[in-house]
């Protein structure tokens, strides 16, 4: 996930919001980063601009954040009359981030710069089958493909468009990338799946990621959509689609102002994370599977063919997700599964074994403890890999190999879009584990579904949350309760309400219920039940319930099919209801309405959300 941009100027002299201070006469660079600075939360592990003028394009790119690149091009004089440039802020998939891998790439010769965001699935037989006509590949990235291939098909028709179209019928996956090339005054822009927008002014046109680089000069926008190709020129600009025929777009108006950006026009991070789900699953597994249902993951390479035993280490919210990896590849594979509080399991002398697998889970990728954790069963030879977000973190080179979740930098102290992506990344080791074509095929089928449940559960369930978190914004306790798969569902709602309301909340299997905690049940204390699927977990939880009711305990029953559950519930207690999806992958649907109920009762009792109190993002020390 990371940030593009592209700057087409009309006319001489610029003039926009710096660092939001009014600047006229900016330079070229300036207003790219500017635009790149607006994107950084969707990456900033490097950043690079590529500008043309009638001498050529100028490539300047750096590891870090976008200010180390204003130093880059300081220091590189690019201060001429440029009327073209692209630029990139990096959210690293393949390749760590460095100078060589950070955005633009160029074709061999340096005619062709390109920016991209996204995932380019096929890449590796794309660059094998240009290395065999020559090509030098100067990157560990799955963008630089992109160049390569336009300057190939460049030489065949030394047309600019039809060179890029032809190189979209090429690539596979999620993308949208800008090109642009030293003999032409032309910015051609492509979506495909990843986000990609057009900003109209008088005096310009500017792309970008979303509004944010154009807010501040332009609320004319046009969307692009997926398979559409955007050529811009002098004196006006042309969308086709990926087979070369003419469309009309309409212009829109965008709906907020600078202020709102970064957020995407939400108030928290926390809220545009928790909303931005649909797509984060969806880069979670994109790349991982193909169009025939079948699975295409080779990020575990010389997996033990007999796994004595699987050994989780996670921390947090992590943890939750190690939990329900457990229930999953356990039951589906039928090898023993231990999910291990990485800050426990570095100081209690583990028995490990040669043909254990160890998979340190973590979205930082910084936790102290899952190092430390990790480094033990490094050392004691297990086979060990990571499910980390952040690419090129300790975490994930120590492990050296495993599944990056692609979800984008998390901002918002309190975990979300993490955990959900962690989910998938959990599904697709089972689906690796599990040599069952039928069974894979059926889960693949509904992993595709999923960011649309996902969509609905959202739309329809926040409404009604809100006049929850209403209700209950004044309570000091709430127990979580859910059997199963529910059950760790149940300990990460807890943990966050616990994190942004201050509300204390736990989390409990509710088979566990009466061996403790149901002393605690009386009026005021609100008990939220998780009660999906058709299994016998139903049944069981259905009963805790309606323990709880007999003790006039109140009771928010989150479901996706809500049987025989109406009848014991008074008007003094809610339902929640979900999109009902397979066992595996409820996680993925049942914890976002918590989340949901999480933010607005620290809304109403007005928490500061993003950063609360006493946590921080990445626990880097014990
Ligand atoms: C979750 O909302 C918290 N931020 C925290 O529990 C977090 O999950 C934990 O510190 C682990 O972090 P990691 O995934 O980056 O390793």
């Amino acid at each position: 996930m990371c940030g593009i941009v592209g700057y087409f100027r009309k006319e001489e002299g610029i003039s926009i919001t710096l660092k939001n201070r009014k600047a006229d006469n900016a330079t070229f660079p300036d207003v790219l980063c500017e635009g790149l600075r607006r994107l950084e939360y969707r990456g900033y592990d490097s950043a690079g601009i590529a500008v043309r003028d009638h001498k050529g394009i100028r490539v300047v790119k750096k590891k870090g954040k976008v200010e180390d690149l204003e130093a880059a091009i300081q220091r590189n004089n690019l201060n001429e009359k440029y009327t073209i440039g692209i630029a990139h802020t990096r959210w690293a998939t393949h390749g760590v981030p460095n100078d060589a891998n950070a955005h633009p790439h160029s074709s061999m010769d340096g005619s062709i710069a390109v920016v991209h965001n996204g995932i380019i699935e096929n890449y590796k037989i794309l660059k094998s089958s240009l290395e065999e006509q020559g090509y030098k590949f100067s990157s560990n990235t799955d963008s630089e493909v992109i160049p390569q291939l336009i300057h190939f098909f460049y030489k065949e028709t030394n047309d600019f468009e039809l060179a890029v179209q032809k190189t979209l019928s090429k690539l596979e996956g999620a993308y949208a990338f800008l090109a642009i090339h030293k003999d032409h005054e032309k910015i051609i822009g492509a979506k495909n799946g990843s986000p990609l927008c057009f900003g109209i002014s008088d005096s310009e046109y500017i792309f970008g990621s979303d509004e944010a680089p154009f807010i501040d000069k332009t609320r004319r926008v046009i969307y692009l959509d997926d398979k559409d190709m955007l050529t811009v020129e002098k004196s006006a600009y042309t969308i086709r689609n990926f087979e070369g025929f003419d469309i009309q777009k309409e212009i829109s108006e965008v709906p907020y102002d600078l202020e709102a950006i970064g957020k995407n026009g939400h108030e928290h991070f926390m809220m545009k994370e928790i909303h931005e789900q649909p797509e984060t699953i969806t880069n979670a597994f994109s790349s991982r599977i193909n169009h025939i249902n079948s699975l295409a993951v080779d990020n575990f390479p010389n997996l033990p063919h007999s796994i004595n035993r699987i050994i989780s280490l996670a921390c947090g919210t992590s943890w939750h997700a190690a939990l329900i990896g457990r229930y999953i590849i356990e039951k589906n594979t039928g090898i023993p599964v231990n999910a291990e509080y990485a800050s426990e399991f570095r100081y209690m002398k583990p028995a490990l074994f040669k043909d254990d697998v160890v998979i340190a889970i973590s979205q930082s990728g910084q936790t102290a403890d899952t190092k430390e954790a990790l480094k033990l069963a490094i050392d004691s030879g297990c086979y060990c890999a990571g499910i980390v977000n952040v690419v090129g973190s300790d975490i994930a080179r120590l492990a050296g190999k495993g599944l990056y979740l692609h979800a984008g930098p998390e901002i918002g102290v309190a975990s979300t879009k993490a955990f959900t992506s962690q989910v998938i990344a959990l599904n697709l080791l089972n689906l690796l584990l599990n040599s069952n074509r039928a069974y894979r095929s059926r889960v693949v089928g509904e992993m595709k579904s999923l960011p649309d449940k996902l969509q609905q559960t959202i739309e329809r369930t926040e409404p009604l949350i809100e006049e929850i978190a209403q209700e209950f914004k004044n309570h000091s306790n709430f127990l979580y309760m859910g059997r199963g798969i529910n059950y760790p569902v149940a300990l990460e709602g807890a943990l966050k309400l616990k994190e942004i309301s201050y509300i204390h909340a736990e989390g409990y299997s509710a088979g566990e219920m009466k061996h403790g905690p149901i002393a605690l049940i009386e009026e005021s204390m609100p008990s939220l039940f998780i009660l999906t699927g058709d299994g016998v977990g139903y049944s069981k939880t259905l009963s805790n319930l309606e323990e709880v009711k007999a003790r006039k305990g109140r009771v928010i029953a989150l479901t996706d099919n809500g049987k025989n559950l109406k009848h014991i519930l008074t008007d003094k207690d809610y339902i929640i209801p979900t999109v009902e999806t397979i066992d595996e992958l409820s996680p993925v649907i049942n914890i976002v309405p918590l989340q949901l109920m999480a933010y607005h009762i620290a809304k109403e009792r007005g928490c500061e959300i993003d950063k609360p109190r006493n946590l921080a993002k990445s626990v880097t020390v014990e």
